[in-house]
């Protein structure tokens, strides 16, 4: 086991969960790991690689032999920078259907695992707390109401360029949400002894520092 802290944050897709842990990961001058970014990435390839999203072997096969880098806010899929093709929906719900196939969430495992470095820390997803680092420091669960998310997210794609329709996103969210919690690998759920977050009206720098009081104040 690692001796290298990690918060872990999970959460329901929109519920503000990157933005807090970026921000959580730039106080404590941490590193990051956005894990979304990961499947994401892994449906971005397969797609780009011709592989139907169905053919688990397929789409596993692409997402270990992806080359991803992450610079800062840039993210890179080989030589391509994608950190905004990666964003859009049809990737997100793309995302969200091979994230429900046990061998790529095995494909993506020790990629995640990488991402334990000095001096510590902060990933976000879905999974952090219950599957991927389950001796965190730390565990939140955050969430937010469906309005609320849906609006953020509304706000997000339209910042980049894209075209969003409210009704559209609500469908989606809970589509997405269905998905991510009835799952019977690795589902969308509080990790025990998780904190529980709602941040539906907080602003994203009053739920930082939640997370920080709740990391000084751990039992170490
Ligand atoms: O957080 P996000 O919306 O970028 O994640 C995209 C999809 O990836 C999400 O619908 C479910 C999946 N995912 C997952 O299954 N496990 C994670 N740790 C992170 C994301």
């Amino acid at each position: 086991m690692s001796s290298i802290p990690v918060i872990a944050i999970d959460g329901p897709t929109a519920s503000g969960k990157g933005t807090v842990a970026q921000r959580v990961a730039a106080r404590l001058g941490y590193h990051y790991l956005d894990s979304g970014a990961l499947y994401r990435l892994a449906a971005l390839s397969a797609l780009r690689g011709g592989a139907s999203l169905a053919d688990e072997t397929a789409v596993a096969i692409q997402a270990r032999a992806m080359t991803v880098r992450f610079a800062g806010e840039r993210i890179f899929l080989g030589e391509d920078e994608v950190s905004n093709a990666i964003r859009a929906e049809e990737v997100g719900n793309s995302a969200s259907r091979i994230a429900a196939l046990p061998a790529v969430r095995q494909a993506l495992y020790d990629l995640q695992l990488g991402f334990r470095q000095a001096p510590g820390l902060v990933a976000d997803g879905r999974d952090m707390a219950t599957v991927i680092f389950p001796d965190a420091a730390l565990k939140v669960f955050l969430t937010a109401s469906v309005e609320a998310r849906a609006q953020r997210r509304y706000k997000q794609l339209i910042e980049k360029g894209f075209s969003a329709s409210m009704a559209d996103l609500l469908k989606d969210l809970a589509e997405r949400d269905a998905r991510d919690t009835n799952r019977a690998v690795a589902p969308l759920r509080p990790a025990e002894g998780a904190h529980l977050l709602d941040t539906s009206d907080m602003t994203a720098d009053q739920a930082v520092d939640q997370v920080l009081n709740w990391y000084a104040g751990r039992a170490s």
